[in-house]
């Protein structure tokens, strides 16, 4: 894939998703500049903005920040007064993305916590108070633990809300025979293969598979 110059994404992304901020958020991450997979990135995350406005959120969670372009894109979507619980123990890529955040003017919508994300979780589910009530969850993190955060979350978002995980495809890994993967991959290919299958029969939740770029997978928790 051709690379492109960061100022030229930054154009790019500007266009597409009319911040500058976010667009900038996700070059400083250095993490993929390349315009096509940005474009299929983008589609990913433009359904997930849709999504939290059209479901109104105001509550969420977001497990796996790294430099926090899909927790600006999370902040930027959800009302002035909504608030962000965001977990992720590598501080120092969310203090590459946080001057975007306090651009955008969205910081005080997020709570940060450097923590693995399984303590904090079970922490919020000491207070009674937390208890169903987060209108919507992304996960994006340790592909080993999705099932552990699921069934947490599931404690934690209300009836009617969604929870998203992302990389469900796993690089299209889930497709192929276990031979034909790079050995690196092996273990999330795995951890993503048993997490696909049961979250496909878990009656608690309905879910959708969406194909696009890794692959991600909307679930909403059913009365
Ligand atoms: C793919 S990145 C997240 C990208 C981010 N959602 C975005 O859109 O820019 C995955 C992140 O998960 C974090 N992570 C890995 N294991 C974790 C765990 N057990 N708890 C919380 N975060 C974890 C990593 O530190 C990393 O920053």
């Amino acid at each position: 894939m051709e690379e492109l110059p960061g100022p030229v994404v930054v154009e790019i992304l500007t266009r597409l998703t009319d911040s500058r901020d976010l667009a900038r958020c996700r070059v400083a991450s250095k993490s993929l500049n390349t315009v096509s997979y940005e474009v299929l990135w983008l589609n990913m995350v433009c359904s997930m903005a849709l999504l939290l406005k059209l479901l109104n959120a105001k509550k969420t969670i977001e497990v796996g920040v790294f430099t926090g372009y899909s927790l600006l894109l999370t902040a930027l979507a959800i009302p002035l007064d909504g608030k962000i619980i965001a977990i992720d123990p590598d501080k120092k890529a969310y203090d590459i993305g946080l001057p975007f955040i306090k651009k955008a003017g969205v910081e005080h919508k997020i709570d940060f916590k450097e923590s693995l994300a399984l303590p904090v979780l079970d922490k919020l589910l000491e207070d009674p108070s937390n208890r169903e009530s987060f209108d919507f969850a992304f996960v994006d993190a340790d592909k080993d633990n999705y099932w552990n955060y699921h069934e947490r979350l599931l404690k934690l978002v209300k009836i009617g809300g969604i929870i998203i995980y992302d990389n469900t495809l796993w690089g299209g890994t889930v497709a192929l025979p276990e031979e034909d993967v790079p050995t690196p991959k092996r273990r999330f290919r795995k951890a993503t293969l048993d997490f696909n299958k049961a979250i496909a029969d878990d009656s608690r939740v309905e879910i959708s598979a969406v194909s696009i770029g890794d692959g991600f997978t909307i679930c909403r928790r059913t009365p």
